[in-house]
């Protein structure tokens, strides 16, 4: 059994090179060839490709990403995020039966800034304030769940990821520049970004979750667009 993920590849190889190019494909359980194959499609799902609609990716805008955590509200407006090209695959698996997908990636590093408003407690610090806002992560690991559905159009079978699962974790360092929080009161201002600077991994895994969601929401929505393209027979062993 071949592995979906390198006849996806396949697939948007021919897509954006006539059906000529044939790629070493992979047997099922091969989790190597498989991230190798993950790998090659990368770049191709994060680009813009006119024929199909799909957008260009780094950078990213995303003009609102709403956390509502019980003691945090934050809404991050007209986002603009860089950094997912340099992202590479570290591991994938597929699994035929439960038509199930696991991508890790490891990106080196995102930057992101926009403008904000936030509302509640950062862990144990009250924070308020709105503004411009910038930050910047080194090293960051994204494990992707994805589960894969069928769907039928016009006599024929296409996949689709029908929905996804990100855990993210910042490894190395997350910076953080909020400006204008507490209208201006610079000893209240400097106290939370301190805290969050000195505690840039909790504070990440506290409030990243919506970031990440947004920004999985966006890659998936480009490679749907390239799945739906892609009849099943078309890259399933017959
Ligand atoms: C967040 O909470 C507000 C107010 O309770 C609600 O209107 C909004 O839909 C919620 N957003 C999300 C993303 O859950
Ligand atoms: C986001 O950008 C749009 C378009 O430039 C602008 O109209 C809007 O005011 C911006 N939102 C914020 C909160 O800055």
């Amino acid at each position: 059994m071949f592995s979906l993920l390198i006849l996806f590849l396949c697939g948007i190889a021919n897509v954006l090179s006539g059906p000529a190019i044939s790629l070493n494909l992979c047997k099922s359980g091969d989790d190597v060839c498989t991230a190798a194959a993950a790998q090659a499609a990368l770049p191709l799902v994060l680009a813009a490709n006119e024929e199909i609609g799909a957008e260009d990716l780094d950078p990213l805008f995303q003009p609102e990403i709403e956390g509502n955590l019980s003691i945090l509200k934050f809404k991050l407006f007209n986002t603009t995020l860089t950094g997912l090209k340099s992202c590479t695959v570290d591991s994938a698996k597929y699994n035929e039966e439960a038509l199930t997908v696991q991508i890790v990636l490891l990106c080196p590093k995102f930057t992101m800034h926009g403008w904000y408003d936030i509302d509640g407690r950062l862990i144990v610090l009250p924070v308020k304030g709105t503004g411009d806002y910038s930050l910047e992560s080194l090293d960051y690991k994204l494990k992707v769940d994805m589960e894969l559905k069928t769907i039928e159009k016009d006599g024929k079978s296409y996949r689709n990821v029908k929905n996804f699962k990100v855990e993210a974790e910042a490894q190395t360092g997350v910076t953080y520049d909020f400006r204008n929080l507490f209208n201006g009161q610079k000893d209240l201002a400097d106290t939370v970004l301190k805290f969050a600077n000195e505690n840039w991994k909790e504070v990440a895994h506290e409030v990243q979750e919506p970031v990440f969601s947004a920004v999985l929401k966006r890659i998936i929505k480009n490679a749907n667009k390239y799945l739906k393209t892609l009849p099943i027979d078309e890259y399933l062993p017959q």
